[in-house]
């Protein structure tokens, strides 16, 4: 995980000082408080068919590049990195990477990837199209990767308007298939209210435009609806033998139980290090910006290149340490959503610390686990039969 650059949030600290003639950023926080909160409620709480609006008014677009851009370019990185080294996915390493970011807004997701990937390969070229409705979100866009061509010296942009539903409006008959397509927080927008047929038939062309490795990252609002939606999405994505394929965050291609059990969304919660404009911003919020909360799905071409393992469990909660057991739950190779506990007597304090840092999103191979009683608990024999396969916390 990287943490937010600051040249990106000096960048928009500047712009918004210049925007509304203040002196430094807690200035601007007093200006920018209203906005935020008006963005934050349409972005997590409130849904109507015109909310997309907010990107054509510029306090809105500046809430929105001082407290979400920096959320959005941490939290794309998360099933980025997932993708690479969970599932071992490489870039190219003979042509260039083709990315294409459809509703990009003001390109946070494309930034967050770039940075990533070139932290990891810095002579590794890579090509941006990014796809959006807004003239203003497209404009800053555009200034943006102007003004940070030299931190990206490897990258090159290119920007379309368009309606990302309607494939003529943007698509063109030389694009060459593209490796990563990446929705962040779009998908809700572009199809509010759409029948599901319509976005799985759309899916069904847009994995047709992948190249053979190429990948589809999609991340929502953790919001009932956009829950359902993402989850019948990935319930008829499991059914089909076509393109494009789940690889996460699904240890299984059964159906989702926890979308079944109408009582547990799979979401994430991931901790990162919010930039210390972000924290001022919010000091009269009181909003958790701590936490990064999405649902998400990555999707490939191919199946996942490395079948499940039976013991694989995703942990859908922190590992939590309660009268003598240390307790989670997690979604299971088997289909299933199990709560598991493992009884700490004999264990030592760091390998008990050890397991509490496992948290939620992370991925866990479980031997021999035993179903206590006549509930769902499963017991853990011993803490050797846990191996982490995949964690993004400290170690
Ligand atoms: C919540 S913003 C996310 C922006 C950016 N992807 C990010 O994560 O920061 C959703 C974006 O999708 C764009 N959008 C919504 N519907 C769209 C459509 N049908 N075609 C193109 N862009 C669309 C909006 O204009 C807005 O910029």
């Amino acid at each position: 995980m990287h943490s937010y650059p600051p040249a990106f949030e000096n960048w928009w600290i500047q712009k918004a000082c210049k925007t509304l003639a203040c002196r430094e950023i807690k200035d601007c926080a007093k200006h920018l408080e209203n906005d935020i909160q008006h963005l934050s409620d349409l972005l997590t709480t409130e849904r109507s068919l015109s909310f997309g609006g907010y990107a054509g008014d510029e306090r809105s677009l500046l809430a929105y590049g001082l407290f979400f851009f920096p959320q959005t370019f941490a939290r794309i990185q998360f099933p980025l990195l997932e993708t690479i080294l969970f599932h071992g996915w490489n870039p190219p390493d003979s042509r260039p990477l083709r990315i294409l970011d459809l509703g990009a807004g003001t390109g946070a997701a494309s930034f967050g990837i770039l940075h990533l990937l070139q932290q990891e390969n810095p002579a590794s070229p890579i090509h941006v199209t990014a796809v959006e409705q807004s003239t203003p979100s497209l404009g800053i866009l555009k200034k943006l990767a102007a003004d940070q061509a030299s931190e990206y010296p490897n990258a090159s942009f290119e920007f379309r308007q368009g309606d990302l539903v309607d494939f003529s409006s943007w698509l063109q008959p030389d694009d060459p298939p593209w490796d990563i397509v990446v929705l962040s927080f779009s998908l809700n927008e572009a199809f509010f209210g759409s029948a599901r047929s319509v976005i799985r038939g759309w899916l069904t062309e847009l994995a047709g435009r992948l190249s053979f490795h190429g990948i589809i990252l999609i991340t929502e609002p953790v919001l009932k609806e956009d829950n359902d939606r993402l989850e019948h999405l990935r319930d008829a994505l499991v059914k089909d033998p076509a393109p494009p394929h789940v690889w996460s965050p699904c240890p299984h291609q059964q159906p989702c139980p926890l979308f079944s059990s109408n009582r547990f969304t799979c979401h994430e919660v991931r901790n990162w290090n919010p930039p210390e404009s972000l924290s001022l911003l919010n000091r009269h919020l009181f909003r958790e910006i701590h936490l990064l909360k999405f649902s998400f799905l990555i999707l490939g071409k191919t199946p996942a290149p490395k079948p499940s393992d039976p013991a694989q469990v995703r942990l859908l909660a922190p590992v939590t340490q309660v009268k003598g057991r240390l307790i989670t739950a997690g979604c299971a190779a088997d289909g299933c959503r199990h709560e598991y506990e493992l009884q700490t007597r004999g264990m030592d304090r760091p390998a008990i610390k050890q397991l509490c840092l496992l948290s939620r999103g992370d991925i866990l191979h479980i031997a021999n686990p035993k179903p206590v009683g006549s509930h769902s608990i499963m017991r853990i024999p011993d803490a050797a039969a846990i191996r982490t396969m995949f964690t993004l916390n400290p170690k």
